[in-house]
């Protein structure tokens, strides 16, 4: 069945899914590959499509697959495709020149991060809501991290009280992502990077273990036994 999404939502989804998927070695796209026999994507759109704040998501497709992802993501949710472009950030960019009028909020996720749960796409939107022009959902650090010399050598032990992992879905204010792109120049690989360079602050929610990025054949392990409810 295909979600209908909330024409009276405040939120924009976009959804960069225009990878090669390398550390994932060979096998095609990433966002086309199989996790529980369905596309990493159509996990992570039939998330998203199931927040409710959610009125409109736009996926960047590897420009080779616009019209496979079209009639992929037909059944799933309404859903934009456009072609993405040679980095996440254009891909990005791409989706976000696609997004109409009326939406306030536009959130940045990851096709890679296929199981992120609708509860944390609305926790950002609601943090960018109330007030926030940039959030990003983040965790805790666990290991312990050092920083390393060109020869190998340890540098030092980082304080890593001070430091968190970060995730996507990431929530602005329209006007806020609008003009961060617009003044970019160097990739980065997050959004709220840009915002950062544009002396925005950006706030912090927490996140959410299911928010994992699928990047390695490990990290598929992982998600197929959340997925299977194995481990929870
Ligand atoms: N992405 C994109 N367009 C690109 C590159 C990446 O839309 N030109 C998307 C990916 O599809 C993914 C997200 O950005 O959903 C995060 O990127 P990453 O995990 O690095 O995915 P890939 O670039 O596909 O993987 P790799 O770097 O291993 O090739
Ligand atoms: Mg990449």
């Amino acid at each position: 069945m295909t979600a209908q999404l909330n024409p009276r939502g405040d939120v924009a989804v976009l959804v960069p899914a225009a990878g090669a998927g390398v550390r994932l070695g060979a096998g095609g796209p990433k966002a086309l590959r199989l996790l529980g026999g369905e596309p990493l994507l159509v996990h992570a759109v039939r998330r998203v499509a199931a927040a409710r704040s959610v009125r409109t998501i736009v996926v960047a497709a590897p420009p080779l697959d616009v019209e496979a992802v079209t009639a992929l993501l037909a059944p799933v949710a309404p859903v934009t495709v456009v072609p993405g472009g040679a980095d996440r950030q254009e891909s990005v960019a791409a989706a976000l020149a696609a997004v109409p009028a009326g939406a306030e909020i536009i959130l940045v996720h990851d096709a890679a991060r296929a199981l992120a749960p609708p509860e944390l796409v609305e926790s950002v939107a609601a943090a960018v809501r109330a007030g926030n022009d940039a959030v990003i959902p983040v965790l805790p650090v666990v290991d312990t991290v050092k920083e390393i010399g060109a020869d190998g050598v340890v540098l030092g032990t980082v304080d890593r009280s001070a430091l968190r992992a970060v995730q996507t879905p990431q929530g602005f204010r329209r006007a806020v992502l609008e003009a961060a792109h617009a003044a970019s120049s160097d990739a980065l690989t997050d959004d709220a990077g840009l915002v950062e360079k544009q002396g925005v602050p950006v706030a912090c929610v927490p996140g959410h273990t299911h928010a994992l990025k699928i990047t390695t054949p490990f990290d598929l392990v992982v998600a197929e036994a959340l997925l299977s409810g194995l481990s929870p």
